[in-house]
């Protein structure tokens, strides 16, 4: 049996049979490492921009086989996007990046995380700082009209090793101004700032070192960060998370989380690449 059919094998047979069953819509593939697709939304599925959910498939011996994901979609689609990695050999996503539309997935209904605007004291401008697939959260919450009403000004910084990579952030950012739901919203408040740092291209750089040089406020022409004005929300690799971290600290920005909001919150991308 090859792998698509273990796919659609479980795709289609038992899944159909459990109550988080949802029916995929659309696969898009954005390079042969990353994928995004959406899938129908739960009526009773209500969730904050930002927070993750568990999805997956049935195993070939019929259990759930499960992940956390960011939903990418805001809160106010009927529909719910996810944005995935492909790991080769990675239990889930070997299987995950074959569905097509009419396939169904495992979703289960329980929304969580930290990178929500309630998290966060009141500022005046929010930094999203992603990597790789870190983006999804904020791909979230770069749609979602709050983010607009509660800041002056929202900075997108994503990088990744290569322009393809970028690819699924700058198509979202650039559909944002025109979007007849939420482009009034965005109006000229959301500034995006994409890098690479393993092929040449307009901008590059790590996240980190682009901000403790004063490359991106120079290059925004913005003033630099401070802890009476700046939020941050923070997504992407252990060692990532670790070195902004510290960066926002230099800062002056205090780490919150819902129960306790301050100036910035992290979430992880993904574990497995220890520090
Ligand atoms: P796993 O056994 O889970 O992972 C195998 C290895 O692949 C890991 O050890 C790691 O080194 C690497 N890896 C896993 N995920 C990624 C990734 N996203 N980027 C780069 N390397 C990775 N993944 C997404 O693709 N999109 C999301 O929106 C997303 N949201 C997440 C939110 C949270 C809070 C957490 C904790 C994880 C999230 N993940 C996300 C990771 C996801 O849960 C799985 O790890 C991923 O789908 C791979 O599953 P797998 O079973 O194929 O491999
Ligand atoms: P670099 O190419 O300099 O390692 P990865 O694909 O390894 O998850 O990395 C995704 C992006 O995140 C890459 O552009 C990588 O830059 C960057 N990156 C990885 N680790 C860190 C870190 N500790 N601090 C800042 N950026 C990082």
């Amino acid at each position: 049996m090859n792998e698509l059919n273990t796919v659609n094998d479980a795709a289609a047979k038992p899944v159909r049979t459990l109550p988080d069953a949802q029916t995929v819509t659309e696969v898009t593939h954005w390079t042969d490492r990353l994928f995004s697709f959406r899938v129908s939304r739960p009526q009773s599925l209500r969730f904050r921009s930002g927070e993750f959910v568990m999805i997956g498939l049935l195993d070939e011996r019929g259990k759930p086989l499960l992940r956390a994901y960011s939903i990418a979609s805001p809160s106010w689609d009927e529909e719910l996007e996810f944005y995935s990695i492909k790991v080769p050999d990675g239990p889930l996503t070997s299987k995950l990046q074959h569905i097509q539309p009419g396939n169904e997935i495992i979703l289960r209904p329980k929304p969580v995380g930290t990178l929500v605007l309630d998290a966060l004291l009141p500022g005046k401008r929010l930094w999203f700082l992603a990597t790789g697939t870190g983006i999804a959260p904020f791909a979230s919450l770069m749609r979602d009209p709050e983010t607009y009403e509660k800041y002056e000004q929202v900075i997108m910084m994503h990088t990744c090793r290569t322009v393809a990579e970028l690819e699924y952030g700058r198509q979202l950012v650039e559909s944002l101004r025109d979007d007849p739901l939420i482009g009034e919203f965005v109006g000229d408040k959301l500034k995006y700032y994409p890098t690479t740092t393993r092929e040449e291209s307009a901008r590059m750089g790590r996240i980190t070192d682009n901000l403790t040089s004063g490359k991106v406020f120079a290059d925004l022409g913005i003033a630099p960060m401070d802890k009476d004005h700046d939020r941050a929300m923070v997504c992407g690799s252990l060692a990532f998370n670790h070195d902004v971290k510290a960066v926002l600290e230099g800062f002056g920005l205090r780490e919150g989380a819902n129960s306790e909001p301050q100036e910035y919150v992290v979430e992880k991308a993904f574990v497995g690449d220890g520090i």
